[in-house]
């Protein structure tokens, strides 16, 4: 039975841990800290058994051996050293950090620990996006041209909604960019960089549009990023705090086009150029995965198990997070 702590117990923890009561044969909390008590006081009311922690060292007190980390970007840090320190398996949500230098300490850390560690991206585990993976992996769409993400979410822009960390430049680091442009470079370089090669350039357009009383950003909300991969592909993705949830990747290849929209997130679209180019897609192209952060759980809990090292981990966050600060450097 692997013992799992969550650190941070806000809005994202609840997904991980529905994830991970569907697998309560392999795994359990052990217990939950947050900084803020009521918090953790929730978690320890609907799991019954946990400890819930008052501080940092009553928690690294509970034997366990495996951690969720879902505090805001600037405090993932502390926590990975800490665990890495004590040779647990770690979860961390994206983007690894709020800069780069944290990025690379952490990255170190749980390389020097040996420990299994994997970043949040769970974008990846939705069904058509899978079905996606696999077409390019065999070249489906002939050579690459381009890749096309819009990745945006509307509740920063309700006006009932007031400052929140993820808007403050010391605990985020980027806004928009980092948050949802984060999902947008690790999805587009996993699918291109075998094929593509690796990312070579960036730009980044950034704006900030949410301003009210009482809600001043010190970060983005809109990022327009273009770029190009080693082999010429293209590369480019709107993400954004404004305007209502949108999720669609695009990809075109000599042969045709490839579209998947979160909307009806298990389905992947192809058109081809010509009919007698007419690309086969896989059988279960259509087949729902289950909930991605069920995916990712079950991933993770079966790496810890098999002591295995696994994708998308730390190294891959950073190179990310590289590509963030690249993009907001560049910013005009
Ligand atoms: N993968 C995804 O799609 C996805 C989606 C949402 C959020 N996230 C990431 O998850 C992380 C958390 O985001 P959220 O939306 O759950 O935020 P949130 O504000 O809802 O929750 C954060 C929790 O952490 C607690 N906290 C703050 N500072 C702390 C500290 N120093 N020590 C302990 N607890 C602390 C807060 O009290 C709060 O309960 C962020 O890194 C975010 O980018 C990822």
């Amino acid at each position: 039975m692997i013992k799992v702590g969550l650190i941070g117990c806000g809005g994202i923890a609840g997904a991980h841990l529905r994830a991970l009561a569907a697998f309560e044969e392999r795994a359990r909390l052990v217990a939950a800290l947050d900084a803020n008590p009521e918090q953790s006081r929730r978690v320890g009311e609907e799991y019954r058994g946990i400890t819930v922690a008052q501080n940092s060292e009553s928690f690294w007190d509970v034997a366990m051996d495996a951690v969720i980390i879902t505090v805001p970007n600037r405090y993932h840090r502390a926590y990975v050293e800490a665990a890495a320190a004590r040779g647990l398996a770690i979860f961390c949500e994206k983007p690894l950090a709020a800069n780069l230098a944290d990025a690379a300490a952490m990255t170190a850390a749980v390389e020097r620990a040996g420990v299994v560690n994997l970043v949040g991206f769970k974008n990846r585990y939705f069904g058509g996006i899978q079905a996606l993976h696999r077409l390019l992996g065999r070249e489906g769409l002939g050579a690459l041209f381009a890749y096309r993400e819009v990745c945006s979410g509307a509740r920063l822009v309700n006006p009932s909604i007031g400052m929140e960390w993820r808007m403050r430049e010391e605990i985020a680091g980027g806004g928009a960019v980092a948050d949802f442009g984060s999902h947008s470079l690790d999805m587009a370089t996993w699918l291109f960089t075998p094929q593509a090669g690796p990312l070579v350039n960036l730009d980044g357009r950034l704006a900030t549009f949410i301003r009210r009383e009482g809600c001043l950003p010190s970060n983005d909300d809109m990022a327009l990023l273009s770029g190009r991969f080693a082999s010429g592909a293209l590369f480019s993705a709107l993400d954004s705090r404004v305007g209502p949830g949108l999720y669609q990747v695009e990809v075109y290849g000599a042969l045709g086009r490839a579209r998947v929209d979160l909307s009806d997130p298990d389905r992947l679209h192809v058109s081809a150029y010509a009919k007698d180019n007419e690309i086969a897609v896989d059988d279960d192209a259509s087949t729902s995965l289950g909930n991605p952060f069920t995916v990712q759980m079950d991933r993770f809990l079966r790496a810890v198990a098999e002591h295995r090292l696994l994708q998308p981990d730390f190294a891959t966050a950073l190179s990310v997070q590289r590509w963030i600060e690249i993009a907001r450097a560049n910013a005009r």
